[in-house]
C-alpha cells in the first residue's frame, strides 16, 4: 500500500474530506492532535478497530481511547456521567484530557478491549475536530505510533512507523503538546491518574474538589492496561539523571556513542545535545536513532523534574 501524506495546511476541505470518506468506509488514517499524532478508524467499524490493532502491533488487551467533537457526542457513549465528568468535560474539553468511566453497551468491545469501560476525550486540535465532525461518528485513536516506540509528533514520526500499511497521513506540522494525554479514571472512587500528562493531578483535584489517586509509587493499584508494556522507548539506551555530578560521572562509563538530552544550563560537555522540553522529548529519542546513538542521557533540569508527565515518559523509557 503507498502512504500519501497531505498537507492540510494547503487543501484543508480537501484532505478532510479525503481521510472523512477513507474512515466511513472503515479504513484508518493518521491525523495530528494537540498532544500527539493519533491512528484514527471510527468506532462503529469492528474491522477498522482491528485494523488500528494489526497496523500498530498492539496487544488487543490494550484498550483505545475515543475521540468525540463535543461533550454532548461524548455522553452517548457512556452510561452515566457524574459530577466530577461534568466539571472535567467542562473545563478541560477540547483539550488533552482523557476520562474513563462505564461504557454503554452499544460500544464495540473491541474498543474497550472486553472491559467495562472507556477512554474518552475531546482534543483540541482544529484539524482533529474538523475531521470528527465531518465524519459524525467517533475515532478511536491511539497514538500513531507501532507499539512500543516513542509517540510520533510530526507527520514525519508516523511515516517512518507505519508506511506501506496505511493509506493517509494528514500533516499540520509538529504537535503543541508532544506527549499524551493525562488519563483519569473515573469509574473508581477516589479517582485514579492512570497516566500523568499536561494537565495535572492538582488541576483536576482543584477542578473536582477532591482529592484523586496516582498509581506511581502505589503497587496495590492496578495500571492502565496499556501501562504495563515498555513505551515510549528509542533504540538506544536511556539514562535518565536529575543531578549534574551523576551526568558527569555517567559520561566516564560509557563507551557507546552518546548523546546529551537537557535543559540543563549548568551541565556543559561537548556531547551532542538536544533541548529537553515535553513537545520535543519524542522528536530527540527519534533523531538519537536516526543518527545511531546507543546511549541518550537524559538530564531535566530541577524544574522539569516537576512534571509528572514528562518524568513519567522518561522513565518508562529508561526501565528496562
Ligand atoms: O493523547 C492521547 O491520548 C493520544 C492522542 C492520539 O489522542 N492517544 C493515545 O492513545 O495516547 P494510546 O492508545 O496510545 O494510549 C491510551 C492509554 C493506554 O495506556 C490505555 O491502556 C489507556 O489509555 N486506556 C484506554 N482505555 C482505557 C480504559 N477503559 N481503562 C483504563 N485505561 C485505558
Ligand atoms: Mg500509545
Amino acid at each position: 500500500m503507498e502512504t500519501r501524506i497531505e498537507s492540510v495546511t494547503t487543501g484543508l476541505e480537501s484532505s478532510i474530506a479525503t481521510a472523512a470518506a477513507i474512515l466511513l468506509q472503515g479504513g484508518v488514517v493518521a491525523f495530528p492532535t494537540e498532544t500527539v499524532y493519533g491512528l484514527g478508524g471510527i468506532i462503529t467499524s469492528d474491522i477498522a478497530l482491528q485494523t488500528i490493532f494489526a497496523v500498530k502491533g498492539r496487544p488487543s488487551d490494550n484498550p483505545l481511547i475515543i475521540h468525540c467533537h463535543s461533550v454532548e457526542q461524548a455522553k452517548q457513549y457512556v452510561t452515566r456521567v457524574s459530577s466530577e465528568w461534568i466539571k472535567l468535560a467542562n473545563k478541560y474539553w477540547p483539550g488533552p484530557l482523557t476520562m474513563v468511566t462505564t461504557k454503554a453497551s452499544h460500544v464495540s468491545s473491541t474498543a474497550s478491549s472486553g472491559l467495562s469501560t472507556i477512554g474518552i476525550r475531546v482534543p483540541q486540535h482544529p484539524i482533529a475536530l474538523a475531521l470528527l465532525k465531518s465524519v459524525g461518528v467517533p475515532i478511536a485513536a491511539p497514538s500513531a505510533n507501532t507499539s512500543g516506540h516513542p509517540s510520533p509528533t510530526t507527520a514525519q514520526h508516523v511515516w517512518d512507523d507505519l508506511h506501506g500499511k496505511i493509506p493517509l497521513i494528514l500533516d499540520a506540522g509538529s504537535c503543541a503538546i508532544g506527549i499524551e494525554s493525562t488519563v483519569i479514571d473515573l469509574s473508581v472512587f477516589p479517582p485514579i491518574v492512570l497516566r500523568p500528562g499536561h494537565i495535572t493531578k492538582y488541576q483536576v483535584e482543584q477542578t473536582i474538589s477532591q482529592g484523586v489517586r496516582t498509581t506511581e509509587g502505589n503497587h496495590s493499584i492496578p495500571k492502565a492496561p496499556g501501562m504495563k508494556y515498555r513505551h515510549y522507548a528509542p533504540y538506544a539506551h536511556v539514562h535518565l539523571v536529575t543531578t549534574v555530578e551523576e551526568a558527569t560521572l555517567l559520561l566516564t562509563t560509557l563507551t557507546g556513542k552518546t548523546c546529551l538530552v537537557s535543559d540543563n544550563v549548568e551541565f556543559t560537555s561537548s556531547v551532542p545535545r538536544y533541548e529537553l522540553s515535553p513537545a520535543s522529548l519524542y522528536a530527540s529519542f527519534r533523531d538519537a536513532d536516526k543518527k545511531g546513538y546507543s546511549d541518550i542521557i537524559v538530564l531535566p533540569s530541577p524544574d522539569l523534574q516537576e512534571h509528572d508527565g514528562l518524568m513519567n515518559r522518561i522513565r518508562k523509557a529508561s526501565a528496562g
